[in-house]
């Protein structure tokens, strides 16, 4: 019997995961890459000025590192229930192999949200990308701080990650 369900975050779940976990440990998605290509129309924006916030985009070859968050099988339910909220702005569960860097897996879920939700805004050059995010705020802050929270963690847990780091010079640039 499996006593605990392993969440894979690689957005705003990194820097602040608000629910009750038992261990976390940096892991990694294969096939998927991070890009800022979400709207965010309920945290970082509002529905007339969306921000841009993390969703993970299929692609062969590509691996998304973030954090593995070990979570009580008990509390599991709750934890979901809490977090489908959170992520209601068209992100939806999946499930996939996370992998860890001493090499063992484990089947982990994670959200993404896919070009087909009502909120997916899709690609954009990366000025533009940066520009959206300096301008954009929501009720849960600025879309700035979201960027820079993210960008300072995978920094903390040594990820490499162009396209946020592209971004964030974007931003300093501005
Ligand atoms: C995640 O962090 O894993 C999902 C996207 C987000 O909430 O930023």
């Amino acid at each position: 019997m499996t006593s605990s369900i392993w969440l894979f975050g690689y957005g705003s779940l990194i820097w602040r995961p608000d629910f009750d976990f038992n261990s976390s440990r940096i892991a990694w998605v294969d096939g998927w890459s991070r890009r800022f290509w979400q709207g965010s129309h309920d945290h970082r924006g509002v529905p007339e000025a969306p921000g841009r916030v993390a969703t993970l985009i299929p692609l062969i070859g590509e691996r998304c590192g973030g954090m593995a968050f070990e979570i009580d099988a008990e509390s599991a339910v709750r934890i979901f229930d809490q977090l489908d909220y959170r992520e209601k702005n068209g992100y939806e569960r999946f499930q996939a192999p996370l992998y860890f860097d001493d090499g063992n897996q484990v089947e982990g879920v994670f959200y993404v949200a896919n070009e087909d939700n009502h909120a997916y805004l899709g690609p954009a050059p990366i000025e533009k990308i940066a520009a959206q995010i300096k301008r954009s705020h929501g009720p849960s802050g600025s879309n700035e701080e979201y960027l820079r929270n993210l960008a300072d963690a995978l920094r903390r847990h040594k990820i490499e990650d162009d396209h946020v780091f592209s971004i964030e010079s974007g931003i300093i640039a501005r």
